[in-house]
């Protein structure tokens, strides 16, 4: 019988698409998926240690293994991903959870099957984290799991050095693949019937300046997005610092790039901004927006916004809620500052005591919540195309997304999935919406 693997993830995109990496490497030796961590022969937790909270849902996932692992001590457990990358973290884990089998790092996932096979000829735990990255490894087949969507890394690392954030300690330098690399996997993808294609870095617009490619990040879009056939071109993170007008040109020549950028912005107050070493300031980021809406008016924006950063004060906080009112996003991440150790932040004076925190943080969602519902609610009466990603066994219905990256529920009786389906907006309930296929007696139940 084949051996079964589970592979549990924590936080971003990025971690997705590398657990789907982990996932091809797990194949290839012969595995296949199980169904949860009863039946599973491997056990891989693919950690995120961007916040506390990441951290500390992983540590309760794995401590709640101990009995299964004492029950099926043939069963291998492996940690990776950015917690085990964390200096000292290793250490903690091993003591924490001695049955761990396996760590590895994000920088050494290549190295992952080498290190099963080790594990399963020594009784010892195998530990490799490598400290510095080495160079792109492009054979590692990813098994997707998210049809008809497809990420693409067009970078790793990242060279910023926010003061709060933990990321390049983590994820090493930035190192761009090379474009032929890029292009061959989009074409291969769009041939295998993917619809929607999103290029991932953590600062997209910074592609190709550490030498890994001649050209440039724009250049880089302007090549992919002319790939023939219909699907939709995403990108993300764009960093404000580097997001330029040759990039909304570049959108502005093909339809086929969604008209939605997701520009974290982090705070509205320059102060803080300075602070959390971002390297530009409130109106520069206004700025680009203008330039952006200035090419495509019905371009859209998401950004991401931490509140209570050491020293936020209140007028900070409101300047934060100011600039979320004038951007008017589409949609926004928004978390609570917290501290990652070895990230200059953490060592702060000020910090802001958690009860601040929580109220500035729950007035933000109020005023983000009630900006998505009102753009909600002008979608209805509208024929919007919706790329069809799923069915929602429970609400009887298929669902997608819209290029602004809209959820909408519908009804068929076909099975839509992967395909652009034009759909008339009966409803909307807080970010999703509710319709029919247009042109079509298809009722709604909504
Ligand atoms: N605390 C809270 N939020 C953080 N982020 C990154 N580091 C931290 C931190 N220490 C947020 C930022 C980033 C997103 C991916 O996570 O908003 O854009
Ligand atoms: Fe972290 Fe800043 Fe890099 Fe984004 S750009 S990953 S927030 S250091």
């Amino acid at each position: 019988m084949q051996e079964k693997y589970h592979i549990v993830t924590y936080g971003c995109q990025m971690n997705v698409h590398e657990s789907e990496k982990i996932a091809g490497v797990l194949r290839r030796m012969g595995y296949e998926e199980g169904s949860g961590t009863e039946d599973a022969d491997i056990i891989v937790f693919n950690t995120c240690c961007i916040r506390e909270n990441a951290e500390n849902h992983a540590f309760g996932n794995i401590g709640a293994l101990k009995k299964l692992k004492k029950s099926k001590p043939s069963l291998i457990i492996a940690v990776g991903g950015c917690m085990t990358q964390e200096k000292g973290k290793t250490d903690v884990l091993k003591k924490k959870f001695p049955f761990i089998d396996i760590m590895f790092g994000t920088l050494n996932l290549e190295e992952l099957e080498t290190l099963i096979l080790r594990k399963k000829q020594q009784k010892k735990k195998v530990i490799e984290i490598r400290e510095k990255e080495g160079d792109i490894v492009e054979d590692i087949e990813a098994y997707r799991t998210s049809y008809p969507n497809a990420w693409v890394n067009i970078m790793y690392g990242c060279n910023n050095f926010c003061s709060y954030c933990i990321v390049p300690y983590v994820r090493g330098r930035e190192r761009s693949r090379k474009p032929e690399n890029i292009i061959n996997e989009v074409k291969r993808l769009v041939a295998e019937g993917y619809k929607e294609i999103t290029l991932l870095g953590q600062n997209v617009n910074s592609y190709g300046t550490d030498g890994g490619s001649e050209i440039n990040f724009a250049q880089l879009l302007d090549e992919v997005a002319s790939i023939e056939g219909k699907f939709r071109l995403r990108f993300m993170t764009s960093h404000p610092k580097d997001f330029n007008e040759d990039v909304v040109l570049v959108m502005k020549k093909h339809p086929k790039i969604c008209r939605l950028v997701h520009l974290p912005v982090q705070s509205g107050s320059n102060a803080i901004l300075k602070e959390m070493n971002r390297r530009y300031t409130r109106e520069k980021y206004l700025l680009e927006i203008e330039t952006l809406k200035k090419h495509l008016p019905e371009a859209e924006v998401t950004t991401d916004i931490i509140v209570g950063f050491p020293g936020e004060t209140e007028e900070d906080y409101l300047q934060t809620e100011d600039l979320v009112k004038t951007v008017d996003y589409a949609s926004a991440f928004t978390f609570v500052y917290s501290p990652r150790q070895g990230t200059k932040a953490a060592t702060m004076e000020n910090q802001i005591p958690e009860n601040v925190q929580k109220d500035r943080i729950m007035r933000l969602v109020e005023l983000v919540n009630g900006l998505t519902r009102k753009k909600s609610e002008k979608y209805v009466g509208k024929i919007v195309e919706i790329l069809c990603e799923d069915y929602d066994e429970k609400k009887g219905l298929y669902l997608g997304r819209d290029e602004f990256g809209r959820m909408g529920y519908f009804k068929s009786e076909k099975n839509l999935v992967g395909e652009f389906v034009n759909v008339k907006i009966l409803r909307a309930n807080g970010i999703s919406l509710f319709g029919e296929i247009a042109g079509e007696d298809a009722n709604a139940e909504c």
